[in-house]
């Protein structure tokens, strides 16, 4: 936990005594601590809850719009409820991204002009099934791993879920800092440089970071290269439809990612240069009618398979590189 984190702590902590707390949510807040199996000391209790009320009157708000047909998606209540997003940040996705790095770009014209109008990765057997990172900062080694996987699978035919852990415990000598944050970037330096990765089965997650216990005896894929795309969704689209699974930096710039449910997200905070998440693009595509214009990414997320639409998300796509996802994508060669 971060200096900054207890000063959030601290600033609401002074706040809530002047907070009013709604009785009528007593039963509803209840329910929602035992189904997430929350306890809280007397005084964090009436912090928590007030957090916690503000996140479902803001919920309910969304999703009273959204039936008019304002927002394109609707939002829930979940395991994030009594956390504000500046503290959601601080302890599930921080990454630095300090330098943009370039690489080799992929446009249209290499394959021919004509891209597919949809792609689902997922439908292919490329993608593995959704995890959670629980309270680590390892949504970088997720996203990278998944693209990994993706390519392994390419290449093999063998889908073999990678080990999250390895990555999380021994990328840091190469600059990443276990589950305080990674840049996907480094993850990929690190594969490449230990000449592999080891799968899941054995190297198991835990969520929290420990000592290197990289066996190469074990090693279960490994890397010739990576690729970072131009920071543009026409290099993303042609990515993603001709490669495969993609790891994309994106933005979560307010509390309405963190309690997405369904539909195309989009949030007019979102910044389309500031990267603080990692997330996997499995494809894209429409919904209605393709002249409608309602484009978007289909985005493996690590929060299980509870949050969002069974652990997936649709992102808003061609719209000026909406919450930066095209702004920090990478993906291996194999
Ligand atoms: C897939 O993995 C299994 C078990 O590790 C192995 O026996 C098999 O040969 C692999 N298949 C391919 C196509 O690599
Ligand atoms: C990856 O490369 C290393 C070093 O060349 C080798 O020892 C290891 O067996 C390779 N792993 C796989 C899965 O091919
Ligand atoms: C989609 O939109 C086009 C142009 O507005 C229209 O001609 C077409 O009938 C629509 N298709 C469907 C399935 O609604
Ligand atoms: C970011 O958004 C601005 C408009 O708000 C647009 O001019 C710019 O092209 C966008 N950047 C990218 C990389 O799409």
């Amino acid at each position: 936990m971060t200096l900054a984190f207890f000063l959030t702590i601290l600033c609401l902590g002074v706040a809530s005594g002047v907070l009013t707390l709604d009785p009528r949510l007593d039963a509803e807040w209840e329910e929602w601590k035992e189904k997430y199996e929350k306890s809280y000391s007397k005084e964090n209790e009436e912090l928590r809850r007030s957090v916690w009320e503000e996140n479902m009157k803001m919920i309910k708000h969304h999703n009273e719009e959204n039936s008019l047909g304002k927002n394109g998606y609707t939002m829930e209540i979940n395991e994030f409820g009594d956390m504000t997003v500046e503290e959601f940040r601080k302890t599930m996705n921080y990454i630095p991204v300090q330098t943009h790095r370039e690489g080799r770009s992929i446009r249209k014209r290499e394959v021919g002009g004509v891209l597919p109008k949809s792609v689902n990765w997922r439908k292919k057997g490329y993608v593995t099934s959704v995890r959670k990172q629980a309270y680590c900062n390892s949504c970088w080694a997720f996203a990278v791993n998944g693209a990994i996987e993706g390519q392994m699978f390419k290449k093999t035919g063998n889908l073999t879920r990678l080990s999250v852990q390895n990555l999380v415990d021994c990328s840091k000598p190469h600059g990443n800092n276990g589950c305080d944050w990674g840049d996907p970037y480094i993850a990929y330096e690190y594969v490449l440089h230990n000449g592999g990765v080891e799968a899941e089965a054995t190297y198991p997650y835990d969520g929290e970071e420990g000592p290197c216990r990289y066996n190469p005896k074990y090693s279960a894929a490994n890397i010739t290269g990576f690729v970072s795309l131009p920071k543009s969704e026409e290099s993303l689209m042609a990515a993603v439809a001709t490669i495969g699974p993609i790891s994309a930096g994106i933005d979560i710039a307010s509390n309405y990612f963190m309690f997405y449910k369904k539909g195309i997200f989009h949030d007019p905070k979102c910044s389309n240069d500031t990267v603080n998440h990692v997330v996997l693009v499995v494809g894209y595509g429409f919904e209605g009618n393709e002249t409608d214009g309602n484009n978007y990414w289909l985005v493996k997320n690590s929060y299980g398979k509870q949050w969002g639409l069974r652990g997936y998300m649709k992102m808003t796509k061609d719209q000026n590189n909406h919450c930066a996802i095209a702004s920090y994508a990478h993906y291996p060669i194999v």
